[in-house]
């Protein structure tokens, strides 16, 4: 212990001093790169304060990743899981990390003010970040909006109210590029922060009521608000009614994969994993009352992403079934992400590497088989409705 406050103590006084570069650190520490990178993020912790992190919705896709992320990058920070465990939260995706002692598990609701204030006071919140929502498109679309608005809209607001009440230092509501509406297929327009919000789906209007309620506390409480919007995000742990998962399981059981209408609306991928370091970036570095894009500058069409799902898993052409285009279905996405990449937030999968991140995803997807088998028991509420509507809709 000793030993580790005495290394810690000297990259610290490196970093104050910026006597040395961090490779000649390393070199003195004479640590590989995993150590000293663990090393290096525990002294910038320390210098910078130990956050404690409420993580709501971290048991879904996305926030089961970006908690992974922190305790990994921040080894002092302590993270606070806050999930109502609807269909979509999966405690499964924790497993691996669940007796760290610097987690903790706490079922529920973001729409009760009451139990938000408790969780914030029993663990010493200083950050909150949200991922809650309900997120399905086609759910919104086919199975009623309700839960939509009362969590994507009516949540994030009870959220602010806890946030202002308990002195949070900051808040980073994560929202989608989806609020923007929808870009032409020929133009080369792209979505930038001060794009009018011009949401077509139910889904997405919902978060734009949260969006523009983080902005109207921002405006008149100074509440220190931080909103993200991503574009759509690929990787592990993503719940089996989303495009890649989806496919990933149709392929695997040699069963056809449904592609909506003629196949080329666009979209910017991003990897998950990116996406969690952009949102640990703003939580420390994103300016209060800012809106944050964050996309890997990686647009695709569905067409290229099922041919090279295909591709990866030895398919051909005629395991694709097309069927009628969604009601309301956006053409294309794309992000100008120029805003954070100027913080210095730099994705590892770039638009170069997005089918060797593909390739990772579909592996995981192979290799984590009891994950998989434990959510096809969850069939029933994942693809009942979407199979007989793609059963429904063949063209
Ligand atoms: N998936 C994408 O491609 C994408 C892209 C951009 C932005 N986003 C946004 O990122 C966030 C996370 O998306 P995801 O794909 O991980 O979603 P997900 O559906 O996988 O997970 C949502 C999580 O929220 C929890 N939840 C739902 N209602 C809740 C409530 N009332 N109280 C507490 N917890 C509740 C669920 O149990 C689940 O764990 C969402 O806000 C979404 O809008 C997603």
């Amino acid at each position: 212990m000793q030993e580790l406050n005495s290394k810690i103590n000297i990259i610290r006084g490196l970093l104050e001093r910026k006597a040395l570069s961090k490779a000649e650190a390393q070199k003195l520490l004479g640590l590989d790169d995993k150590n000293f990178s663990a090393l290096f993020e525990l002294s910038l912790d320390l210098s910078e304060g130990v956050k404690n992190v409420l993580v709501c919705g971290g048991a879904g896709f996305i926030g089961s990743n970006f908690v992974r992320h922190m305790l990994e990058a921040h080894p002092s920070y302590k993270i606070v899981n806050f999930d109502k465990l609807t269909y979509a939260g999966n405690l499964e995706n924790l497993r691996d990390i669940e007796k760290n002692p610097n987690y903790t598990f706490v079922q529920g609701d973001i729409t009760d003010l009451e139990q938000l204030n408790k969780t914030i006071q029993d663990h010493n919140i200083t950050h909150v970040i949200n991922f809650a929502a309900e997120t399905h498109v086609d759910r919104s679309i086919h199975g009623g909006s309700k839960e939509f608005v009362m969590t994507n809209s009516l949540g994030v607001q009870m959220i602010l109210d806890a946030v202002k009440m308990n002195n949070i230092e900051k808040f980073v509501n994560v929202s989608t590029d989806e609020v923007y509406g929808a870009l032409e297929l020929e133009s080369e327009d792209m979505f930038r922060e001060d794009t009018p919000i011009m949401p077509n789906m139910p889904y997405a209007a919902a978060k734009a009521g949260g969006d523009l309620m983080c902005n109207a506390y921002w405006k008149t409480h100074g509440t220190p608000v931080v909103v993200t919007h991503c574009s759509n995000n690929y990787g592990p742990y993503q719940f089996p009614e989303k495009l890649i998962p989806f496919f990933i399981f149709k392929l695997i059981n040699d069963e056809k994969v449904p592609v909506y209408g003629d196949g080329l609306n666009v979209r910017d991928w991003i990897h998950v994993r990116d996406h969690a370091s952009a949102l640990d970036l703003l939580l420390h570095k994103g300016e209060p009352g800012e809106v944050y894009n964050i996309g890997s500058d990686n647009e695709r069409n569905n067409m290229e992403v099922t041919r090279l799902m295909l591709k990866l898993l030895g398919k051909d052409e005629s395991s694709i079934e097309y069927v009628t285009d969604r009601p309301g279905h956006d053409r294309r996405y794309a992000i100008d992400a120029s805003k954070i990449f100027s913080l210095g937030w730099k994705p590892v999968y770039t638009r170069e590497k997005f089918e060797e991140g593909l390739k990772e995803t579909v592996d995981w997807y192979l290799a984590n088989t009891e994950w998989v088998e434990a959510l096809r028991k969850k069939k029933d509420e994942m693809n009942n409705w979407q199979e007989s509507y793609f059963k429904n809709n063949k063209k």
